[in-house]
């Protein structure tokens, strides 16, 4: 019996802000943008999008292909948090209408709570074949404006089914997890945006390879020759390449550069058009790979490396299944990427930093053209619509 991801499926906002853009107005070398942190545009979710509306995308066509009652449980795992109490994945649950014999919770651990939480859902998957598990990762990434992670912002949610004898992905035992408690990143609870201190954050993340991959070593017999591909968290893309150059360094590989690319660089593709998405970062950039990868991947160990500032960190493996090119959703991946409107300077600053996102009592501007979107909050009870 194998445990892991049967379905897996992201969503972005409607609208994207080019970095030429973005360069040209605070004046800027576009290529510190393109070259040096690798990324191209970020997705911009205008007001009335959140992270519920973008969980609604992300999930919506998973249930298309199973019966939405056999659900037994949502992980919603965010940093964007948009109450205290209530989890967002009771938000969730309402919107898409499921069943109510289910547990809902709310996970968090800036952007490592997506790991965590598809490895409890494996976890509760492995000791009974009925459990149907929703992990839903789902962040909008905002930083101050002219504050150093400005450029790195962006948004997506992703959706994967967690389940016994998966179509997409086995999660294989044992991981290497370390955690350090530190202030490189964080967003106290009256900001609407995080703080970072981002040359010290990168330090951390890189530390946190390699401590993890010290665990995971001493943890399973697999070593760096047993895996194919390797994932790892994407904050912008350049970042996993100072990764992938650590953790070769580390374990006294040195390979030629097709194969380095061959072993990273399909995971880049979305995330250097959709920027930051926090929590489900690592799995767009799974799907990424699974969608651009230039050989079918069947049977193909994976490497995944999630990191959450603060600090968390967890490495561990995933085996491809077989056929599961007939299970992944690239179409429409690709469709919601090349439709996004693209937005002036002005008009960011407007989403961002001109609209208030919260409020006793607030009616939001139709703008969002998905399926679901945030109407309006009364009396401080938010109302979606479908
Ligand atoms: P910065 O000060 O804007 O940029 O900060 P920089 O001056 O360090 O330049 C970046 C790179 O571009 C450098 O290359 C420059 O040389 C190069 P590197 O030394 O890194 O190889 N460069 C150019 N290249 C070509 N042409 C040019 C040019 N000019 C410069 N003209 C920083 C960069 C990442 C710090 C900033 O973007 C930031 O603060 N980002 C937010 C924090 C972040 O993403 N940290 C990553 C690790 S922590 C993490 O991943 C967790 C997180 O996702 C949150 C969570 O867990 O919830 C953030």
């Amino acid at each position: 019996m194998t445990v892991g991801i049967d379905l897996i499926h992201f969503a972005t906002s409607d609208y994207v802000l080019g970095l030429d853009t973005f360069a040209a107005e605070k004046n800027i070398d576009v290529n510190k943008f393109y070259n040096g942190i690798g990324q191209e545009k970020m997705s911009i979710a205008p007001p009335d999008e959140d992270i519920i509306t973008l969980a609604a995308k992300a999930t919506a066509p998973l249930l298309d292909q199973i019966d939405k009652n056999s659900i037994t449980a949502i992980l919603f795992a965010t940093e964007s948090g948009i109450d205290q109490s209530k989890s967002a994945g009771a938000f969730l649950h309402g919107l898409l209408e499921l069943p109510n014999r289910c547990r809902v919770v709310e996970f968090k651990q800036a952007c490592y709570a997506g790991t965590a939480a598809l490895q409890m859902a494996a976890a509760l998957a492995s000791q009974n074949p009925n459990e149907n598990i929703l992990v839903v990762a789902s962040d909008i990434a905002r930083y101050d404006q002219d504050s150093s992670g400005e450029a790195t912002q962006g948004c997506g949610a992703v959706a994967m089914l967690v389940k016994q004898n998966p179509r997409i992905l086995a999660i294989e035992p044992g991981s290497g997890y370390y955690t350090e408690d530190v202030y490189d990143f964080w967003r106290p609870n009256h900001r609407t945006t995080a703080l970072v201190d981002g040359k010290y954050s990168t330090k951390v993340y890189l530390n946190s390879l390699k401590q993890t991959w010290d665990y995971f070593t001493e943890a399973t017999p697999r070593r760096f020759d047993d895996i194919e591909h390797f994932c790892y968290h994407i904050p912008f893309s350049r970042m996993t390449e100072k990764a992938h150059k650590t953790l070769t360094k580390k374990v006294g590989v040195q390979l030629d550069e097709a194969t380095f690319k061959s072993q990273i660089c399909p995971g880049q593709v979305y995330n250097r058009v959709v920027g930051n998405s926090y929590c489900a970062s690592l799995y767009i950039g799974f799907c990424s790979f699974l969608d651009n990868a230039e050989q079918a991947l069947d049977g193909k160990r994976f490497g995944f490396f999630s990191y959450g500032s603060g600090s968390v960190a967890e490495f561990f493996t995933g085996v491809i299944q077989p056929g599961y090119q007939m299970h992944i959703m690239k179409d429409s991946h690709q469709a919601q990427i090349q439709n996004r409107l693209a937005l002036s300077y002005e008009q960011y600053v407007s989403f961002y930093y001109q609209h208030p996102l919260e409020a006793d009592d607030i009616a939001f501007e139709r703008t969002n053209k998905g399926s679901f979107r945030l109407d309006k909050i009364e009396n401080n009870v938010r109302f979606y619509q479908q």
